[in-house]
């Protein structure tokens, strides 16, 4: 709900349990004036003034912007903090005062035509702000999502001057929090360790994380959270932003000496500028913003809730996943009709539901210098064609699935050779190579409609139920040759848009089929993917006492359905009893459950061991699909927890690892219903006041924890 309250000129955003609040002060200035728990009375603005800061001089009282928490700031004024937007006039400075003019509040929001968005939401606030000298209208967004505790937050500019000016910087989301102790959380790592849960004092000054790869990166998530000194998991103020990109983006806090903090989040403030000509627009991409007063575990509910609900695709967001066989780390490039369908034989035998052929069915793919563009079938390898074997998959009862690589391009390929142009690269300079790949210009139109083209005709006819869809380098030197010099600053940013249009076409094209998104592991696990892809490939790293950390930080800021996890064989840490199918298989199963191996040579034990776990698996994904996780407390270091409860408190299922060496005797559980008694599936019975106070018995090192009312 949104409420104008004319007297006080006040804006409340309400959610289910949080209000947003900001008033208009003199008429020009929006002031933030609140965010917590819902309340009705937000008190008024006060002006706390700090001396030295140049002021407005004004009739009423002279105002400086530096002494404000505002809801939008801009470079060139009197707030002397890093601010969200920043303009180059065309006289050359790069001066603004975007002064608040007007709002509108609207049923729904406006849907996004060339990126993801947050699907839904009850209604939008609209502020626009005018600077007055450039003739520049900057129009700022709010869209409510009363159940998920979350808003939505962007910003469109529109040039309504008679010269151009150019946008040098666009932050879609700014939070001015009042002076405290934070703690900030992020996800840092690097290849093969995504997503390490990183907190770290709050300190006076500048900080933040950003990526400038091309992709959101495997080295820093766009994801944000500020918490209170005191704040756990289950109590105290957390707030997030969450951004619903997948490239260059900036993710910052201020604090200044006085211990206010500035949070901003939007297109990365070094690698994004846009030329806005007289006439047009242009709108930044979504940032999801949400609190909570019940600490770290809500906030993580609250983003899960709004990704499933509002971002995900929607036929897929909550219907079953298939648990699928990938050839990759088994196969690598030697795949063929022959040896993937006596794996396809194993798989169904097994009980799993799909056969998914990654890298090496197209072109001549033997080998990872060559082929990325010519999405042929490889008729060595596949010599009736992909329609037959595809068939011959689907008559063993079996789903299929193919990868690609859309958005690369070989030098060593049919495409590259009538079309080098199409490369991403800088004029007269040689381009870096990754994995001896080039990346496709995907601000090329030709380009990307070209690379669909082949993509839908290869698929057309082919019965396929699911695509991996990867991205194995991120990018270098920036430029396009299919651009003038004047818009090189924009590459980045068309780059992305590029490959958004890319999805909308592959999906469009193929409504039904199950997208999966990769980026050399968890290189791009974003909000704007999972737009497209509800499941993304968190790691190319499988190994089990690896993963958990890897899996942990990713769930804090996305739903264990969008993590896509494996059990494979291809390595085995130290910590693991030889090569326990039954570690492996609780760490993969708190995600969407796949493996990885070769299946032909499993032992008669293994073989009976792998149809237990994948029944076990089909009965608790429903679970992991639609409820509520929740993070178990007390856990040591190299020790994890969560329980997943359905909505309605009836079902869960908890996953307990220690890799840590120590014994614990009780786990304790959280989330149930204390009065409800539930049933586990070999007759045990857990009272759940009991399991959420003393805990529930444990016996070794790992446990998966099954419960129903009955
Ligand atoms: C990336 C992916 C892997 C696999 C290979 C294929 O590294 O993350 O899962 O698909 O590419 O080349």
């Amino acid at each position: 709900m949104i409420i104008f309250d004319k007297t006080h000129n006040l804006f409340k955003i309400h959610t289910q349990n949080t209000t947003y609040a900001m008033q208009i002060v003199h008429g020009k200035y929006v002031a933030h004036l609140y965010y917590g728990t819902r309340k009705d009375d937000v008190g008024d603005f006060t002006l706390q003034r700090t001396s030295f800061a140049p002021y407005y001089p004004d009739e009423e009282e002279n105002i400086s912007l530096d002494w404000l928490q505002t809801e939008l700031s801009f470079f060139g004024g009197n707030d002397l903090k890093d601010t969200a937007v920043r303009i180059r006039n065309a006289n050359g400075d790069s001066a603004s005062f975007f002064r608040y003019q007007t709002y509108r509040i609207f049923k729904g929001r406006v849907e996004f035509d060339d990126m993801p968005y947050s699907r839904g939401g009850e209604e939008t606030l609209e502020l626009s702000y005018v600077d007055e000298v450039s003739g520049c209208v900057l129009y700022s967004y709010y869209t409510v999502f009363p159940n998920s505790d979350t808003i939505t937050r962007y910003l469109r500019f529109e040039n309504q001057g008679d010269v151009p000016v150019k946008i040098e910087r666009a932050l879609s989301c700014q939070l001015d929090l009042p002076a405290g102790d934070y703690i900030s959380i992020t996800l840092c790592g690097a290849y093969f360790n995504e997503r390490h849960l990183t907190e770290t004092p709050v300190h006076v000054g500048l900080q933040g994380i950003y990526s400038m790869r091309g992709h959101s990166s495997h080295q820093f998530n766009p994801f944000l959270a500020v918490k209170s000194a005191q704040t756990t998991e289950y109590a105290g103020d957390a707030y997030a932003m969450e951004f619903v990109y997948s490239g260059d983006f900036t993710a910052q806090m201020e604090k200044t000496f006085e211990g206010k903090v500035r949070m901003l989040m939007g297109l990365n403030k070094d690698t994004f500028a846009w030329n806005l000509g007289a006439g047009e627009t242009f709108t930044t991409p979504e940032v999801i913003l949400t609190y909570s007063a019940d600490g770290t575990n809500a906030l993580s509910q609250n983003l899960h809730a709004h990704i499933r609900e509002y971002i995900m695709p929607k036929p897929f967001a909550f219907s079953p996943r298939p648990i699928v066989l990938n050839t990759w780390e088994a196969m690598n490039f030697t795949i063929n009709e022959t040896n993937v369908l006596a794996y396809a034989q194993h798989a169904k035998e097994l009980g799993m539901d799909a056969v998914v052929v990654d890298d090496g069915w197209f072109g001549e793919r033997c080998h990872d210098d060559r082929s990325l563009g010519d999405w042929q079938a490889n008729t060595r390898k596949f010599p009736d064609g992909l329609r037959a074997f595809a068939e011959k998959v689907h008559a063993l009862g079996l789903k299929v699935g193919f990868w690609i690589e859309p958005e690369m391009i070989s030098e060593n390929s049919h495409l590259y050779r009538s079309h080098p142009e199409w490369a991403l690269r800088c004029k007269d300079r040689e381009p870096s190579r990754g994995r001896m790949q080039l990346v496709l210009d995907l601000t090329n139109d030709n380009a990307v409609e070209t690379v669909v083209k082949n993509l839908v005709e290869t698929f057309k006819d082919v019965p396929i139920d699911y695509i991996k869809w990867d991205f194995n380098r991120s990018l270098a030197e920036t430029g396009s040759l299919n651009l003038p010099p004047e818009k090189q600053c924009e590459v980045k940013h068309r780059f992305v848009l590029g490959s958004y249009k890319m999805h909308k076409l592959l999906t469009q094209a193929f409504p039904n089929v199950l997208f999966e998104g990769c980026t050399g592991g968890g290189g791009r696990f974003d909000a704007g993917i999972l737009f497209y892809c509800p499941q993304i490939w968190t790691s190319d790293n499988t190994d089990p006492v690896e993963r958990l950390e890897i899996q942990k930080g990713t769930a804090f800021a996305y739903p264990l359905s969008a993590i896509s996890a494996h059990v494979s064989n291809s390595k085995f840490n130290e910590i693991e009893d030889g090569l326990d199918y039954a570690f492996r298989f609780n760490v993969a199963a708190e995600g969407i459950l796949g493996y990885e191996m070769d299946v032909t040579r499993l032992s008669l034990e293994n073989t009976e061991r792998l149809k237990a776990h994948i029944q076990t698996y089909k009965r608790i994904q429903p679970l992991l699909l639609e409820g509520d996780a929740y993070r178990l407390e007390d856990m040591q270091k190299g020790e994890y927890g969560v329980c997943v409860v359905s909505k309605d408190k009836k079902r869960f299922v908890a996953f307990y690892r220690n890799v840590n060496g120590r014994q614990r005797e009780y786990l304790t559980l959280k989330g149930l219903n204390a009065a409800y008694v539930y049933h586990g599936e070999n007759g045990e019975t857990y009272d759940g006041k009991t399991a959420m106070q003393t805990g529930v018995a444990l016996q070794g090192k790992y446990a998966m924890v099954e419960g129903r009312v009955k």
